[in-house]
């Protein structure tokens, strides 16, 4: 059987759907709370830092290997190298299993707090009761298990219709209603009377708060908002054409990604002050704080459906590219038609993520390492499987491939390349420093 790999059809097919798949809850739901909890703008201004030297340059290290070998993150460390090189797929195809599983369970939240929001379920400002809508609705046995159900199936959906024909035009759809949202949002919450405290707590660095800790948090933050590290933009690496411009393909993802991260902490920080809430409420800044917020601003109701909209967009065109990770090797490797490996593993990941659903109601009590499942698995996944899967992939670039990786960057000489010597030493030196210091100090 010939097996034609899918391709994107446009120029901006790349850009579309790993911005798509960049640009999720880390952003909107996770940045803005750890900017809140760490001291705003330091927070930023370290943030910044580390995606435009270390995200940034094994962004671009993921799709030199994809498009060289046109194949899933196991595939293209087996026919670059060979070897042991493999191992290092493996684990980006364990944590795309793993990460997939919980945020799903994240992901259907956002479903069943869009329908809360539109309903009118919401329109209190008091924190405490929609702390309790909130714990009732965690701890519930079906309701968020159902929602879960739901967020996979759609996640099925667009990843069974394939690369060009699912992904490439949910994203090209998606992320364009996207951008148009978030600006009527950040507008809507700017336009708030005392939106000013938290624009200036959000922007005004107070570095006196940078600790190892904060540096920790900020580094696995950068690459968990870049879907670095298992494979993702490898895989859509890819599904490139030869003439794409993978240095500038990588900065408007990288561009992009962050600031939608800066946008969502505008949108949700001054909406925070104005209405005299805690900016370090943590992960309940979106599900508690905010329907708090849009119950006391005009018009409200439409903006808090809106929001959450926004949210699932954000959600949906993330958790495609975890499950593209996982499909793109059962078929390359394994011989799986699309349709049968887009049942299998989904089914398999839903499966999975019911522990994390649990994990906040029946099964509260049992613990991983001192943590709920959830939180196990997003540990493991960001503390663990993605630090050393981003580790490996700059080695390999940087010493195993290097003259091969950046004729494949500039296509062969004919495109400019400005940070090929910068990007050379970060995969060589510095990233596997960074980020052996990190997983040393998360452990
Ligand atoms: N980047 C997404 C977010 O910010 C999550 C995500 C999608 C991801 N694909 C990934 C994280 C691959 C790590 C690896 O929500």
């Amino acid at each position: 059987m010939v097996l034609v790999r899918g391709r994107f059809r446009s120029r901006l097919g790349l850009i579309f759907a790993a911005s798509g798949s960049a640009i999720g809850l880390g952003n909107i739901w996770k940045f803005p709370y750890m900017a809140g909890q760490n001291g705003g703008g330091a927070f930023l201004a370290l943030y910044l830092g580390i995606v435009f030297t270390l995200g940034i340059s094994i962004m671009l290290a993921e799709f030199v290997m994809g498009r060289a070998a046109e194949r899933n993150p196991v595939g293209a460390f087996a026919k670059l190298k060979g070897g042991w090189w493999p191992l290092a797929g493996y684990l980006g195809i364990a944590a795309g299993f793993i990460i997939l599983s919980f945020y799903s369970v994240i992901g259907g939240w956002t479903i069943a707090y869009l329908v809360k929001t539109a309903a009118g379920q919401l329109a209190t400002a008091d924190p405490q009761a929609l702390g309790g809508v909130f714990g009732a609705f965690t701890t519930d046995l079906w309701e968020p298990l159902i929602y879960h159900g739901l967020f996979m199936a759609l996640t099925m959906a667009v990843v069974g219709r394939g690369v060009s024909g699912g992904i490439e035009r949910a994203s090209n759809i998606l992320l364009p209603a996207f951008f148009i949202l978030l600006l009527v949002l950040v507008g809507r919450s700017l336009s708030l009377p005392g939106a000013a405290e938290g624009l200036a707590f959000f922007l005004n660095p107070d570095f006196s708060k940078v600790d190892a800790g904060m540096f920790n948090a900020a580094l696995s933050q950068a690459f968990f908002s870049l879907s670095l590290g298992i494979g993702a933009m490898t895989t859509f690496g890819s599904y490139l054409s030869p003439r794409a411009n993978l240095p500038g393909d990588t900065l408007w993802v990288t561009f992009l990604d962050t600031m939608v991260a800066v946008l969502a902490g505008c949108l949700i920080l001054p909406a925070v002050f104005a209405f005299g809430l805690d900016p370090a409420a943590g992960p309940g800044l979106t599900f508690i704080t905010l329907p708090a917020v849009f119950s006391q601003m005009p018009m409200g109701g439409l903006f808090g459906t809106l929001f959450f909209v926004l949210l699932v967009i954000a959600a949906l065109t993330s958790a495609v590219s975890l499950l593209e990770v996982v499909v793109a090797y059962f078929i390359d490797e394994r011989g799986f038609t699309r349709a049968r490996a887009v049942m299998v593993f989904g089914t398999v990941i839903f499966l999975l993520g019911i522990p994390s659903s649990l994990s906040f109601g029946v099964l509260r009590g049992f613990t991983v390492a001192g943590k709920g499942f959830l939180e196990a698995m997003d540990y493991a996944a960001s503390n663990l499987l993605m630090p050393l899967g981003a580790i490996f992939t700059a080695l390999f670039v940087g010493w195993v491939i290097f003259p091969k990786a950046l004729a494949e960057a500039t296509n062969n000489g004919s495109l400019p390349f400005a940070w090929a010597r910068p990007w050379g030493l970060v995969c060589r030196y510095v990233a596997p420093a960074a980020i052996v210091w990190i997983l040393v100090n998360g452990l």
